[in-house]
């Protein structure tokens, strides 16, 4: 066993006794009597110190060889003492040198050099060599498990979807096609179709989390190509703020849970993350429009909120409410896809919302049209083919009961909880209209 602590694991019980610990050589320093070597591993530093008459001479003189970056395995006396940098370090027994790296190295892993995000992500396994990078991906890991967590204590059952499919799910445009043989396909843009079947099962809430693939052209900052949606879907609902009301528990759900087991992450990111505040806020798209009028900004009727609208609307939330996370809701129906459920009332409005966080969307959904004749109806007047959805439809003319959910993008989620510039930064290999390697 090359490793028996981590150097997050060290205590002062461990004082005087043998330990191995093992990583990445952060830095190397000759004194002449004296040689040091700090150790990096996923939880922080070691310091290793070898004096010349303590240790072996083997030990002594391969220390000055070691470079930035080498992988090694020390076995060693732990000694606590007030003159280490970190208040102790380990009298070495044997090195082990387990791979060389080269040199120079294509990136600073200490982040001392400053490297532009291109260079960053063709390095990422470097990258992720930063405390701060890790950080980010050590909070990704969590709030994946915090959203699962979520879903299974409010009885939902896990399910997964095709990726391969043969119907545009949210409009005609952004699909990545593909050949299937002798028949055209798409790449799953998100599961939506086959998440509202699944509502005819009787399994009645369901979630998935899963990769959508989007054609997006453009370059954003709020924009990949293969994102990470969190879907749910739940039946017997009597109306959209049931999904409303289930979405801001799961963020708070997962907001807390990230506070409470990222504490080191967080500060090593600097960052305070906030508490969100329940019930969030609710604005109707109209009232929005108002509030964006009020600021100088006309967006007409019927048409969508710009990133620009969005933002100065999230700016005006936080400077009157001080809030970060709030929903708009109840869109022009002609602005959403053909399954979102219009008020019988008032056909022009749909039953749907978007969840705001610092002003981007990160979700939406709404209650969808479960009654067949309608639904037929709204499919054929967005200008769509009815019969590639027969797959579809058949689910509702045997028994469909109401139903609503929502789409979370997983990296949307992250980047606004941590307030990064960049969705990039919170995806490990990102791809995006340029980028197809690593
Ligand atoms: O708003 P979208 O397109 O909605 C749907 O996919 C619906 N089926 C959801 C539903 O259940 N009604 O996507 C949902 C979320 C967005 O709010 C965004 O967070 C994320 O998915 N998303 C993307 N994230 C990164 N890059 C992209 N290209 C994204 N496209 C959507």
């Amino acid at each position: 066993m090359y490793r028996t602590h981590y150097s997050g694991q060290i205590t002062e019980e461990l004082n005087n006794q043998k330990i191995r610990v093992a990583g990445w050589v952060h830095e190397v320093k000759d004194l002449g009597g004296i040689k040091f070597l700090w150790i990096r591993d996923r939880e922080g530093i070691v310091q290793v110190t070898a004096p010349k008459k303590k240790v072996s001479e083997e030990v002594f003189n391969l220390i000055p060889s070691l470079h930035n970056e080498d992988v090694v395995s020390v076995e060693g006396i732990v000694n606590f003492t007030p003159k280490a940098r970190l208040g102790f370090e380990l009298i070495p027994e044997k090195i082990i040198l387990l791979s060389k790296a080269e040199t120079p190295l294509p990136l600073d892993p200490t982040g001392k050099v400053k490297a532009e995000l291109d260079t960053r992500l063709d390095n990422r396994f470097m990258d992720l060599r930063r405390p701060e990078i890790m950080a980010i991906f050590k909070i990704r890991s969590s709030t994946f498990r915090a959203v699962r967590d979520f879903f299974h204590n409010e009885g939902f059952v896990e399910i997964h979807t095709p990726k391969i499919i043969a119907t545009a799910t949210e409009g005609g445009t952004e699909l990545f096609p593909m050949k299937y043989f002798e028949k055209d396909a798409f790449l799953a843009q998100s599961p939506q179709l086959y998440k509202q079947i699944m509502m005819a099962s009787g399994l009645d809430r369901v979630f998935e989390i899963a990769p959508i693939f989007r054609a997006e052209e453009h370059n954003t900052t709020r924009h990949l190509n293969e994102a990470w949606s969190i879907d749910g879907e739940m039946a017997f609902i009597e109306d959209e703020d049931e999904v409303m009301k289930l979405l801001e528990h799961l963020i708070t759900y997962a907001v807390n849970y990230v506070r409470e087991n990222n504490e080191k992450e967080l500060q090593t990111l600097g960052f305070e993350l906030e508490e969100p505040k329940l019930p969030f806020r609710r604005v109707t798209y109209t009232e929005a429009l108002e509030i964006l009028r009020d600021l100088g900004k006309e967006i007409s009727w019927g048409e969508d909120i710009d990133t620009e609208g969005e933002k100065l609307l999230g700016q005006y939330i936080k400077e009157n409410y001080d809030e970060d996370l709030y929903f708009i809701y109840q869109y022009p129906s002609s602005a959403k896809p053909f399954y979102i459920m219009r008020y019988d009332n008032k056909p022009e409005i749909s039953r749907s919302f978007d969840l705001e966080y610092r002003g981007i969307e990160i979700t939406s959904g709404g209650q969808r049209e479960h009654r067949y004749e309608k639904l037929k109806a709204q499919i054929a007047e967005q200008g769509l083919n009815v019969e590639s959805f027969d797959f579809y439809l058949k689910a509702f003319r045997y028994g469909m009961p109401p139903h609503g959910g929502f789409g979370l993008g997983a990296e949307r989620l992250i980047k606004q909880m941590l307030n990064l510039g960049n969705i990039r930064e919170v995806m490990l290999f990102p791809r995006d209209r340029r980028r197809l390697e690593p």
